[in-house]
């Protein structure tokens, strides 16, 4: 049972029943199911008006993104005949809308009589953010109630509306602060009783016009979705100026080619592949939210400081520690400011902003933070700075709280033995800036109890990140592969790129930014610490000397005005530098390389396929429980392009033989060794099958 009927004095109410966000599944018969009560109603000469609502958390967040494949015809169509259903039934129809109305779930209610919101209701159609566009009606539906404009902002945006601003464009009849059912059940009352024709929205006329000019920019500048964007004005253009059926069939081929097109597949996998993440089979049920909320960030560096931020954000009562009251002092200022710029954008009350600063302690002495319920380790990345730290949290920590390293390489099992206790040390690697990023990586040490595992990834969400478990390795999921991604960058220079050729390259493939620029933006230092140590750890494997010349020239990125690029005073784009190219080309005849031209498309293949051998290495060791962990762990923390779904979901698209052969070419050229296949991706290539096989 998926629709819920009863009866209110001639009015049916018809409550969608699919938990837990009654999405509008054709596979699972909720549509039909819909279909099937409302044809019930319409031969019912009892009922003279029916409601439509959702049970649970809201009305409905659209059509069912696991159905969609490869036929959006046999995807959606139930979808739209339920639409064309309603536009023919006879008898009013009222949409009630709780929670959430998106996508899908908002174009049913568009195809309704009339339609009331709760006051908290939120609206959207945010296909586009899958590389879709409405596909059920809304394209043509939206404009004729709201405006073209309006319409257009809504659907490119994909953003939010509050019922409010709803009703205020006409999208809705009513906002209810009483009773949502009984606010719905007297419209359709009313609208029953009234002589005139049934109100639907197909037969209204567009009121006001486009300008299609810059409608078309506005749609330019939505990057990364691929079609979407465009074929979305043109929808819109299409109910402008044909009759309502013609522009309906227009959006629903405009759909279907979007639905088959690589950009919405990568979003769709995006989309599912972050909700899978962090669920991780196996694991106890995580601890109740409430019993965490006092948090110690120890080290009130950047990090530390970020991490600060986002606790207070998420209500933790926090207590930063540093030895230095100058750290403190700057943590506190920053944090503030953050404070501020959260009530400035409208994203807290100046009540609640007060509570959060409130909320923040800062002390030198990390026993004034015994007893919380959750540490966060975030100090200097030396192994034993940060065994000191945990030897001391062991002593004051209560027996049931969270031991956590912000380590972004170490080994999470060595500080473990720091403590009597490693069953409760994590890692919990937070990307820079903290506030901003998705992105944690949740390190599963060898001893870490599986309930701190799950308490982490619970933790993650409910302080608005996507948590992702890696093992332990150097570097854990994101940092090892990145290393590989860098190494054939600055293999890259050594035979004949330029820095901003590589950047160039890789950006316009899709990445937020080259791999070259994100070291200027990271801070050159910190890897020249990390080669060091490894140095010391790996003597026998070759690497590259260019990003250690950059550092004995005292230029670490952004942060001194000078990296791989020359930052003058308020850029942060950085401009090509001829001393670093000069450079450069130096050490390319010191090593006795002629340099060569080198095709974008070579750029590309080698720092992304660099990316996927090491990411099967990672699946091999069970680093990585899934592909789809690998995919989430670059689309949120390394700007991997979202349209192309994450390396190893890439790799499958373009076939793992053609990937690969590829590399045994590159194998075969400069610092071949460095290609060694991963016999994972050889195997997988080998039966014709797909990491996707792997993801469960
Ligand atoms: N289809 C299928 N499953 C969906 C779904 C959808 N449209 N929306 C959410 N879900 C699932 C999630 O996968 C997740 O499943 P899980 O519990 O198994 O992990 C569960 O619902 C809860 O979702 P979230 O974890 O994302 O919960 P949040 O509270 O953080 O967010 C949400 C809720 C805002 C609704 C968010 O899930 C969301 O943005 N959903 C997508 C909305 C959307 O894009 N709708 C358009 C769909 S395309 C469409 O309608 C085409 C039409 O035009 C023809």
């Amino acid at each position: 049972m998926t629709v819920k009927r009863t009866d209110r004095d001639g009015v049916a109410i018809l409550m969608i029943d699919n938990p837990p966000v009654n999405a509008l599944s054709c596979r699972t018969g909720v549509v039909d199911g819909i279909a099937g009560a409302l044809r019930a109603c319409a031969s019912d000469a009892a009922v003279v008006a029916i409601v439509l609502c959702g049970s649970g958390r809201c009305f409905s967040a659209g059509a069912d993104i696991a159905d969609f494949g490869d036929d959006p015809r046999s995807d959606v169509a139930p979808v739209r005949a339920l639409m064309a259903l309603l536009d023919d039934i006879g008898k009013p129809v009222v949409a009630a809308m709780h929670g959430m109305a998106f996508g899908g779930g908002l174009e049913l209610a568009l195809a309704c009589h009339a339609r009331v919101c709760a006051d908290s209701t939120q609206l959207a159609l945010p296909e586009v953010t899958l590389g879709l566009l409405p596909g059920a009606g809304g394209t043509q539906r939206l404009p004729r109630l709201a405006g073209p404009e309006a319409a257009l902002d809504i659907m490119l945006s994909g953003r939010r509306m509050s019922a409010t601003e709803a009703l205020r464009l006409g999208i809705i009849d009513r906002v209810s602060d009483g009773d949502l059912l009984t606010a719905a059940t007297a419209l359709g009352r009313e609208i029953a009783g009234q002589p005139a024709p049934l109100p639907r929205v197909r037969d209204r006329s567009i009121a006001g016009s486009l300008d299609v000019a810059a409608a078309r920019s506005a749609a330019a500048k939505r990057r990364g979705l691929g079609d979407a964007p465009r074929l979305i004005v043109e929808c819109v253009e299409a109910a402008l100026g044909l009759p309502f059926d013609e522009g309906l069939a227009f959006e629903h081929g405009a759909f279907d080619r979007l639905m088959v097109s690589e950009a919405a597949r990568g979003l769709r996998h995006a989309f599912l592949a972050e909700r899978k993440a962090p669920s991780v089979p196996g694991l106890p049920v995580p601890r109740p939210a409430g019993r965490w909320s006092t948090a110690a960030v120890v080290g009130a560096g950047t990090m530390g400081t970020g991490i600060a931020t986002v606790l207070l954000e998420a209500g933790f009562r926090v207590s930063l520690v540093d030895s230095s009251a100058e750290a403190l002092s700057r943590a506190s200022a920053t944090v503030e400011r953050a404070i501020g710029l959260a009530v400035e954008k409208g994203r807290c009350t100046a009540a609640e902003a007060a509570a959060r600063s409130e909320r923040l302690r800062c002390v030198a002495d990390l026993d004034a933070a015994a007893g919380a319920d959750l540490f966060i380790e975030a100090a200097f990345e030396d192994l034993e700075v940060k065994r000191r730290i945990f030897e001391r949290i062991d002593r004051i920590a209560g027996p049931d709280a969270m031991l956590a390293t912000n380590t972004s390489t170490l080994d999470v099992d060595r500080i473990a033995d720091a403590t009597g206790r490693p069953e409760s040390v994590i890692g919990l690697h937070f990307f820079s800036p903290a506030p901003v990023m998705k992105l944690l990586e949740v390190i599963r040490g060898p001893r870490t109890a599986p309930q701190v595992v799950a308490d982490a990834l619970a933790l993650a969400r409910r302080i608005g990140k996507t948590g992702v478990v890696s093992g332990v390795c150097d570097g854990f999921i994101g940092n090892r592969i990145f290393e590989e991604y860098l190494r054939q960058a600055y293999f890259l220079l050594e035979e004949g790129a330029l820095p901003a050729q590589i950047d160039g390259a890789m950006e316009r493939w899709g990445f937020a930014m080259g791999p070259l620029r994100v070291m200027d933006l990271a801070g050159q230092d910190i890897g020249w610490n990390i080669r060091k140590r490894r140095a010391v750890e790996q003597p026998d494997r070759p690497y590259s000397r260019i990003p250690d010349l950059l550092c004995e020239r005292g230029r670490f990125g952004q942060k001194t005005g000078a990296g791989y690029y020359l930052y003058p005073p308020g850029s942060r784009r950085g401009e090509p530098d001829p001393e670093i190219d000069a450079m450069i080309v130096q050490h390319s005849a010191t090593l006795g390389i002629a340099r060569r031209d080198i095709a974008d498309e070579e750029i590309v293949e080698r720092c992304l396929f660099a990316m996927v051998n090491e990411g099967a290495r990672i699946l091999e060791e069970g680093i990585a429980a899934r592909p789809l962990d690998i995919d989430v762990v670059y689309l949120n923390g390394y700007g991997f392009p979202r349209f192309r779904g994450g390396p190893m979901f890439h790799a499958d698209r373009l076939g793992l033989p053609t990937v690969l052969d590829r590399i045994g070419t590159f194998a075969r050229g400069y610092q071949g060794w460095a290609w060694e296949p991963s016999p994972l991706l050889a195997r997988l290539a080998g039966d014709g099958a797909g990491f996707a096989t792997l993801n469960g």
